[in-house]
């Protein structure tokens, strides 16, 4: 068995250009997509923010999604060693363990949200999200039970047994069905929600911009989530690079990616910004939006059961599919570091995390358990989010700007595009990371 020898961290391949792009846009399409992207979008005034979003994108997320990508793939390291391996000193190793500890924090509450996911499509479907159910205490009262802790360890224990099989019979094969079959609830989902009557209000408020809605914080907001929708700054791209075939155009992936991420963005915006303008639910209701908002409209459609429930199964498989990037960071780290087997990395690193989960399901309710203000689920994702992910873009950033020598050789581009990538990691990205996160650690304010 070859994917459980020690040591083989990342000699593995993905099989096809097309299944690791499948992959990357499924590490990318998450709840990042379907539940954060639609209340921050709601909250900052809607179409301006979307374009504001679409253009930090382009130019501040390609380019650094194609920096990781290439150093994982001249590195063919995990997300810390890949930098000394590719060419850097030992410090960047230690700074690129950051990247490893992120996705493992993130996951602590990840799977919490996706197990919420699995949960609601199983109500959904057994047909108890019916009108009259009072949807706001239904969620608190979810929430602050110790249910969440079952679907969290389903969650955790799905994304395993795909890592589990490896890079090209795991979670290639996983994304090569997923990706595709989320296109297709994504698209008859769209088709409901735009035909329902009033659906027209709420496409304008997503598509019609308004630009006197936009200010300062609202761009970092935008940047910090275009980030974080490309799963970059969390090792998963460098990770994946290092499992990419020297043949693949990392030019090419990069923006098939982007497109990926941003198509299925703006079909998630179509589904629910008519749905909730069409039975009169304010857009910017935060957090709750999908799991308290959404399931009050669907009780009040014809068949709300049928799309309600597969609208909560798109969210589990958008969920699931950036599950197993995350997942896959900290098990390469092991298995090359540690020279722990592909199995123990597996097992021992999903039971960590769905212990130091607890805490986090508890605290929603049943248990103060706080870190300053903030309860110890919003701490971990504050945490996260908002220190680790932007430093850890930072050091890409940096490390591919400044200090790869090979830089030129492993992005592949043109000499006209590497200037203008390399301008973009010089100059524009590391000043607008820095803004990010004085802003999302609350050091900066307006
Ligand atoms: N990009 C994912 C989303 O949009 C989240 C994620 C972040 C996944 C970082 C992997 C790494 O939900």
């Amino acid at each position: 068995n070859k994917t459980n020898e020690k040591g083989t961290g990342t000699s593995e391949r993905f099989s096809s250009s097309k299944g690791f792009i499948l992959a990357a846009i499924g590490s990318a399409v998450g709840l990042g997509n379907m539940w954060k992207f639609p209340y921050i979008t709601g909250e900052n005034g809607g179409a301006a923010f979307f374009l504001l979003f679409i253009a930090c994108l382009v130019a501040v997320g390609l380019p650094v999604l194609l920096a990781e990508l290439a150093i994982g793939r001249a590195g063919r390291g995990s997300a810390a060693s890949s930098f000394v391996k590719a060419g850097g000193g030992r410090i960047w190793g230690k700074l690129g363990f950051i990247s490893v500890i992120a996705p493992f924090l993130i996951m602590t509450f990840y799977i919490l949200v996706a197990g919420w996911t699995l949960h609601y499509a199983v109500l959904s479907f057994s047909g108890q999200m019916t009108a009259g159910v009072d949807f706001d205490a239904q969620f608190v009262k979810f929430t602050g039970s110790y249910l969440p802790l079952i679907w969290a360890f389903v969650a955790m224990l799905i994304a395993a047994l795909v890592v589990i099989k490896g890079i090209s019979d795991g979670i290639e094969k996983f994304n090569k069905i997923l990706i595709p079959g989320m296109l297709v609830l994504l698209v008859i989902l769209m088709i409901r929600s735009v035909t329902l009557p009033g659906a027209m209000e709420g496409v304008n408020f997503f598509l019609a911009p308004d630009f006197s809605k936009l200010s300062p914080e609202a761009g970092l907001v935008a940047l910090g989530h275009a980030f974080f929708s490309l799963s970059l700054g969390m090792g998963t791209m460098i990770t994946y690079g290092a499992f990419v075939d020297r043949n693949q155009s990392l030019g090419t992936a990069t923006l098939a990616v982007g497109a990926g991420d941003l198509i299925y963005a703006f079909i998630a915006g179509l589904i629910i910004f008519p749905t909730t303008f069409a039975f009169g639910i304010d857009p910017s209701s935060g957090p709750g939006l999908v799991f308290v908002a959404l399931p009050a409209a669907f009780s009040a459609m014809p068949l709300g059961w049928l799309f309600g429930g597969l609208f909560f199964i798109l969210l589990a498989i958008a969920a699931l599919t950036s599950l197993v990037s995350l997942l896959q960071v900290p098990v390469t780290h092991a298995m090359e570091k540690w020279n722990w087997t592909r199995n123990n990395a597996v097992w021992i690193i999903s039971l960590l995390i769905f212990l130091v989960s607890i805490p986090s399901a508890l605290s929603m309710g049943l248990m103060q358990i706080n870190i300053g203000e903030r309860n110890f689920f919003d701490y971990v994702d504050f945490f996260a989010s908002n220190w680790l992910l932007p430093l850890g873009g930072l050091i890409v950033t940096l490390f591919a700007g400044y200090f790869w020598k090979t830089a030129a050789k492993e992005a592949g581009l043109t000499t006209k595009w590497f200037r203008i990538w390399l301008f973009m990691l010089r100059y524009v990205a590391p000043i607008l990371m820095i803004f990010v996160f004085l802003h999302s650690t609350g050091i900066l304010k307006f």
